[in-house]
């Protein structure tokens, strides 16, 4: 008999890529996001599938649990929305850990293109017949310095474009990369000299707010600053402070702190309840898509592959590649991991 999987916070284009590659799953596709109440529709299922804006902390680990759910395959890669001290022992957690740099890469630039030359002002205008270039002049990006807050696979990606446009490139991160020719600075000296600041680091208690009013205030006047990582690593309302005062020249949001409620939703129409958000979206000199940096059709191609992947070694009882735990995704703590010696993390 095929095991059962509820897919929660789906949209017609995850049926559209999971059904094209599913064989051995049935597969429920509910619109709800996950979350403790939502939790229960998982009843009489085998796992559960979620995404980047469902809520499982705990509580919903918790409900998941009793209701004998044993894994949850994340289709993302990030997975700060999870609560893997609490699923540690009882739920195993298997994710998509790379499907395509290139998506998130190719995105942060054409964020970065589009506020920099204001291409979206220009599209309005001309379809106006409005040609004038007034209030349009951009920077060029050649020789200028783009700090990068974290090297892993979509920042390398990010900075391999950036290269390509002759950009002078440094970059941060705790865990630096090994035989690189990459200019590691301190967080500090990104931050004082950098010209462009391009977040590509996780979500977690360090990175928090890592754009902040301190932060802010060590840059230089008019940086650009771009977000495709996690809302939250940016404290939107010292950034909204910042770009009235004119310290920040434009930024590019593909993430939103308080994103859950609204991306992903066609919610013209209806009163938007987040005046930060709103104040954001109404400035001319803020980008914000809603969390589209991955979607393209490599991307989803390869969610899709990978996640029902996961879901067979989970079920043929085999080691998880890309199992997850509060273990091993800590340095300090890799080595307790069983994950390290071929093993699944608990
Ligand atoms: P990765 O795990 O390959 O790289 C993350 C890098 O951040 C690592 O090199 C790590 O050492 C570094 N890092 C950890 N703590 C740091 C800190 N305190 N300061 C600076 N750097 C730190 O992850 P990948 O695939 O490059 O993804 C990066 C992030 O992009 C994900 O965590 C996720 O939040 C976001 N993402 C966004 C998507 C979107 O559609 N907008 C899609 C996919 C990922």
């Amino acid at each position: 008999m095929k095991k059962k999987i509820a897919f929660f916070d789906t949209k017609p284009y995850d049926k559209l890529w999971f059904d094209k590659f599913n064989e051995n799953y049935e597969i429920t596709y509910f619109e709800n996001k996950l979350n403790k109440n939502t939790a229960k529709l998982a009843s009489g299922f085998d796992g559960v599938c979620a995404f980047v804006n469902d809520e499982i902390g705990k509580e919903t680990i918790d409900v998941l649990y009793e209701e004998g759910i044993k894994v949850i395959a994340m289709r993302s890669a990030g997975y700060n929305n999870v609560d893997v001290k609490a699923a540690y022992g009882k739920i195993h957690i298997v994710r998509v850990p790379e499907y395509s740099p290139y998506a998130v890469a190719e995105h942060a630039m054409a964020l970065l293109l589009t506020l920099n030359r204001k291409i979206h002002k220009a599209y309005i205008r001309t379809r106006d017949f409005n040609f004038s270039l007034s209030g349009l002049m951009g920077i060029d990006l050649h020789d200028k310095t783009i700090g990068v807050i974290g090297t892993g696979k979509i920042g390398m990606t990010f900075i391999d474009i950036c290269k390509g446009f002759k950009m002078n490139v440094i970059a941060y991160d705790p865990y630096p990369r090994q035989n690189t020719d990459i200019n590691y600075v301190t967080l500090e000296e990104l931050f004082k000299t950098s010209d462009i600041i391009s977040l590509h680091c996780p979500l977690t208690e360090e990175t928090k707010h890592i754009i902040n009013k301190d932060s802010l205030a060590l840059m230089k006047d008019g940086v650009f600053i771009i977000n495709t990582s996690r809302g939250a690593l940016v404290d939107s309302d010292a950034l909204l402070n910042a770009l009235n005062n004119g310290k920040v020249r434009g930024a590019g949001l593909d993430v939103y702190e308080e994103e859950s409620e609204f991306f992903f939703e066609d919610l013209s129409g209806t009163n938007i309840k987040d005046d930060i958000l709103s104040l954001l979206v109404s400035r001319p000199n803020v980008i914000i898509t809603s969390h589209q940096a991955f979607f393209t059709e490599e991307a989803l191609n390869a969610i899709a592959k990978v996640t029902l992947n996961n879901l067979d070694d989970f079920y043929a009882d085999k080691f998880l590649s890309n199992e997850i735990c509060y273990r091993c995704e800590k340095v300090k703590d890799k080595q307790k991991c069983l994950r390290e010696r071929n093993s699944r993390c608990f």
